[in-house]
């Protein structure tokens, strides 16, 4: 589809933001010319226990990598995201919660989240929870999840939120990793009108990892489930013992908030840190700028919380704004493909929030769904976490938009911490599939894949940062060499995003897709060799490749050859058996697309395997194999070609 069509902010945005181009190009002249006087000035949107007076100290020199903002401020998260509003919107809602089961739904005003979070703070306390300890949460999308990040920052603990999807040996990973002494969990969670074993996980999570004093468990389902005495507290057993009163831990602004796993082209999944002050700074500041929030807004993100999106743009940045958060316990396509837009007239939802795999399960289910309902409240559009196609784009502004709301593609990352790349409203014309213009304070730059910096506006390669934001990650847990190796070592003096993308003659951004081994399936982050490792877990396989294909939907799939052990029979059972298995071991959002039987993997003959042939044999481009003639045996690749899975 064309680069050219562009779509100029309506005359409503244009009003709405009071920003139009030149003040948008100005201010961003200035956030990357003067960080300090910008950040500083930026900083006043939260209230601090002290002022910082020392705004930026970073440094992107490799080896010597180190990320501070505010250093000497101090603040706690939980006090701006609620106490400080209690004055004047106490009686607001904060989180309006609207459950998997059409008809179900609950609320919480600040003032009710303020007592909730002090007092899960004051469970916290009393099981044992410090300052600086590790805390896990595998919960479902209800309100006792973010009560309970809340609570976790109120005493200054660092949360490590699983998502609910995550098989017992994926937790088991993150608990040990972390080392975490406490879970918080609840008894079951509900998706699409099925119930998610949660506490089951977590028991067989605990039958593999050590060091757990303490789980305390949430009652959602009712349902019984096992409690190991002890152990396993019930929520509301221990809630009835505390106060709830529960005075904020006074943080440095450089202390931890939160750990989150994510995954990388190498290795087990890594614990990406953010920090307190900055990390809060920019989310809010990019969830008022990026969606143009306005005071008395309803403000809806799709996400789960247990992704950055949901840290972010479910709980911190509208928490922190004062606005109406909606959570959605559901997923789109229960009980059928209008239900999201059921929520956004029920709740009448100002600002709408997903991801293009929804926008194209959506489109394919039918124009029909969206086209009954009007949605006149909603007045700003986000899609973000994998590029979007043209279409899907122009679908979504169309059929939910009704041509009039705003679209905001935000490109960013786990890591960033914010949007980095995204249309300011009302102010930067959209191209349907860019993310076009960077976020204040933001500097991206296009990489030839040698590391040459292209300097000419109309360039492609790959995308890096040259200087740090404030809600940039500052380490990876417990492995600072692991931070600095993965992002600053492949391009010194730039943060590598691992992505690729293409800058077109107006200085728009147009992200490509990662250019590691890293999948995006369904907008859910996984690594080729986290895939890999489970299926070379199972008795019968001896070797596997994991790469991603194009998918329709999921925008990824994965696709896998797998060697079996000689004397091993191939079967589609044997299959089934191995998608079971991966599904087991990591969680369901791993599950294979499409399983190749290899008699043999494209090696070279120092024995590595090349990852660009099984690509391109996946993605049925056999015209682009390139040179196989250094492969130790080039007769394997066309075996593989011959037997390319379809379906
Ligand atoms: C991809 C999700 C294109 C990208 C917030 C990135 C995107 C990875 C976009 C991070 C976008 C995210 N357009 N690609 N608007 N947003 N991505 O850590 O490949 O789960 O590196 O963070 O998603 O995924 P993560």
């Amino acid at each position: 589809m064309s680069e050219q069509l562009i779509f100029q902010p309506s005359a409503a945005a244009v009003a709405h933001t009071h920003t139009n181009a030149e003040q948008y190009e100005a201010h961003y002249e200035r956030s990357v010319s003067d960080p300090d006087g910008f950040w500083a000035e930026q900083a006043r949107r939260l209230d601090w226990v002290k002022f910082p007076t020392k705004i930026k100290n970073t440094s992107f020199q490799y080896p010597d990598i180190s990320i501070k903002w505010f250093e000497d401020g101090v603040l706690n998260v939980s006090y701006n995201c609620i106490d400080r509003h209690l004055d004047k919107r106490g009686d607001q809602v904060a989180i309006l919660w609207e459950g998997d089961t059409p008809g179900t739904q609950d609320l919480v005003t600040y003032r009710q989240l303020h007592e909730r979070v002090c007092r899960y703070a004051n469970v916290l306390k009393a099981n044992g929870v410090q300052k600086g300890d590790r805390v896990t949460i595998y919960m479902p999308m209800v309100i006792d999840t973010a009560v309970a990040m809340l609570a976790s920052a109120r005493i200054g603990a660092v949360h490590s939120v699983i998502f609910g999807g995550f098989s017992p040996d994926s937790i088991a990973g993150r608990v040990g990793d972390c080392g975490s002494k406490i879970i918080l969990t609840a008894d079951e969670g509900r998706r699409g009108g099925k119930i998610i074993p949660l506490k089951k996980a977590v028991d067989e999570a605990l039958t593999k990892v050590g060091g757990v004093e303490k789980v305390i468990v949430v009652k959602v389902t009712g349902n019984a489930v096992n409690m190991e005495p002890g152990r396993d507290l019930w929520y509301h057993d221990e809630a009835a013992k505390v106060s709830a009163d529960c005075p904020p831990e006074p943080m440095n602004a450089e202390d931890p908030l939160f750990i989150l796993y994510t995954s990388g082209s190498t290795g087990k999944p890594k614990g990406v840190l953010h920090t307190t002050g900055g990390y809060l700074v920019y989310g809010s500041l990019t969830h008022q700028l990026s969606f143009d929030y306005r005071d008395g807004e309803v403000f809806w993100c799709t996400a789960d919380v247990g992704w950055i999106t949901g840290h972010t743009y479910i709980v911190y940045g509208p928490l922190a704004n004062g606005a109406t958060t909606l959570m959605f316990e559901g997923v789109p396509s229960y009980p059928d493909a209008s239900r999201f837009w059921q929520v956004v007239e029920k709740h009448k939802v100002n600002i709408f929030h997903t991801a293009p795999t929804a926008i194209r399960a959506l489109m394919g289910a039918g124009a029909e769904y969206a086209d009954k309902y009007d949605m006149p409240t909603l007045r700003l559009l986000g899609t973000v976490g994998e590029p979007i196609n043209p279409e899907a784009w122009l679908w979504y502004s169309k059929h939910v938009g009704k041509d009039r709301c705003t679209v905001v593609d935000a490109w960013w990352q786990t890591e960033t911490g914010g949007h980095m790349i995204a249309p300011f409203p009302g102010a930067v014309p959209t191209k349907p599939g860019s993310a076009t213009k960077p976020f204040f304070g933001v500097q991206p730059v296009v990489l030839s894949p040698e590391g040459k910096l292209q300097e000419q506006t109309k360039a492609e390669g790959v995308l890096a940062i040259k200087d740090s934001w404030p809600g940039q990650m500052r380490t990876v847990y417990g492995d600072h060499q692991r931070f600095v190796e993965t992002y600053f070592s492949q391009y010194k003096g730039y943060y590598f995003t691992g992505d690729g993308c293409r800058r077109d003659e107006d200085g728009y951004y147009w992200i490509t897709g990662r250019v590691d081994d890293v999948l995006n399936v369904s907008g859910h982050r996984l690594g080729t060799a986290e895939v890999e490792s489970a299926l070379v877990a199972h008795p019968k396989v001896s070797e596997a490749a994991v790469v991603g294909y194009p998918h329709d939907i999921k925008g990824q799939g994965i696709y896998c050859y797998v060697t079996l052990m000689a004397g091993e029979q191939s079967s589609d059972e044997l299959r089934s058996e191995l998608k079971t298995w991966v599904r087991k071991e990591i969680g369901p959002i791993a599950t294979p697309d499409l399983i190749q039987w290899a008699p043999g993997l494209p090696k070279t003959r120092s024995g590595k395997i090349m990852r660009r042939i099984l690509r391109k044999v996946a993605e049925n481009d056999f015209g682009a194999l390139g040179d196989t003639s250094t492969l130790a045996d080039p007769t394997v690749v066309d075996d593989l070609i011959a037997n390319r899975q379809n379906r």
